[in-house]
């Protein structure tokens, strides 16, 4: 429990300037599965209360949709039934119970031998070093949360605190890229075309609101190099295949190659700004203009990097229990 305390507080929002103003104590309430801190086969069920909540900000919004938010599509599916307050359905904090599910599947990947971490790659145009695609440690995992904004170079950390301020104090927002990667991976796992472990991970990393991007290994840049440069030539380690590079991202044709799994998630600017901005009244059928209140985040990237760690592993997690279950 300690350690799932732990992880959760990196996602919490209200820890500094850089977050939203809203304090949650993301205290897990375990109401069945857990016994004397082990779980014991009953279903684990958790509770996260909701304890800073101010609803009255979200009235305008019921009629005047936020650019960018889901406000307008869910108008739309759910008839206007929908909970606006805090976002409802499609609030960030909806990442804390992920949270509490990919904190859990980190701790049992750990006796297994796989370790998670993720860094902020990029923020507004301020940038980390990325990975080393073949040699990412746990060390590089250590490194990062000790550096106060999840970067693997604490100068970079600086450079992207002051884009988030820059964007805050204008009430706007920004956006960045996430890196994650998983070491320790046993090649294997994962199935061919809808199945594989790129269509699992990139399916919970969607779950996360404000992705908008995910590309694995060397990604969108492969599309403009040549096969000789892209691909990873294998060779023996005593025992262990290898591959030079890594521009699969330690996936090919859906399955682990037993090399680092790599992916990087491409999160939108924070769309409630409160710059005002054209919308419409779904009641007046008629142009207007919305000025957004509220405490919203100036940047998510910081927040949502447990996230993706959580992601990853619930992904990896249910693709190592189908090994265990067949051997
Ligand atoms: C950790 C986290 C915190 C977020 N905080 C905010 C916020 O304060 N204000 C906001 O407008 N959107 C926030 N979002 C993003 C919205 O929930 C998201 O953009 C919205 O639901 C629309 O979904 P889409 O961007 O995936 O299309 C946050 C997302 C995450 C992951």
């Amino acid at each position: 429990m300690e350690a799932l305390r732990a992880f959760l507080r990196r996602r919490s929002p209200g820890q500094s300037e850089l977050t939203t103003a809203r304090t949650e104590a993301d205290e897990p309430e375990v109401l069945s599965g857990l016994v004397d801190g082990v779980t014991c086969g009953a279903p684990l069920a958790v509770i996260l209360r909701n304890s800073d909540v101010r609803s009255e900000d979200y009235r305008e919004i019921r009629d005047i949709p936020r650019p960018s938010h889901a406000d307008y599509a869910a108008h739309i599916k759910f008839g206007g039934f929908q909970d606006v307050s805090g976002g409802g359905h499609f609030s960030g904090r909806l990442t804390a119970p992920l949270c509490v599910a990919g904190g859990i599947c980190l701790q049992i990947l750990s006796k297994m031998g796989i370790y998670i971490g993720a860094h902020i790659l990029q923020i507004g145009d301020a940038r980390d070093v990325p990975f080393d695609p073949v040699g990412v440690s746990d060390k590089d995992f250590e490194a990062i949360r000790s550096n106060p904004l999840s970067t693997l170079n604490e100068g970079a950390g600086e450079n992207m605190r002051a884009q988030i301020m820059a964007a805050k104090e204008q009430g706007d927002s920004v956006g960045g890229i996430v890196e994650c990667a998983a070491i320790g991976v046993p090649p294997g796992l994962g199935d061919p075309m809808f199945d594989g472990i790129e269509n699992r991970i990139a399916d919970i990393v969607f779950g996360i609101p404000a992705v908008k991007g995910i590309e694995f290994g060397s990604g969108f840049a492969s599309a403009g190099s040549k096969g000789s440069e892209n691909n990873d030539n294998f060779y023996m380690d005593g025992d262990t295949v290898k591959t030079r590079t890594n521009n699969s991202g330690g996936i090919l044709g859906g399955i682990t190659n037993g090399m680092p799994v790599i992916f990087r998630a491409a999160f939108k600017p924070t769309p409630s700004i409160s710059i005002k901005q054209d919308s419409i009244s779904l009641s007046r059928r008629e142009n207007a203009v919305l000025e957004i209140k509220g405490r919203h985040d100036p940047c998510i990237v910081p927040r949502a990097v447990p996230c993706v760690e959580a992601a990853m592993a619930i992904a990896l997690y249910d693709a190592a229990l189908e090994l265990r279950v067949e051997s």
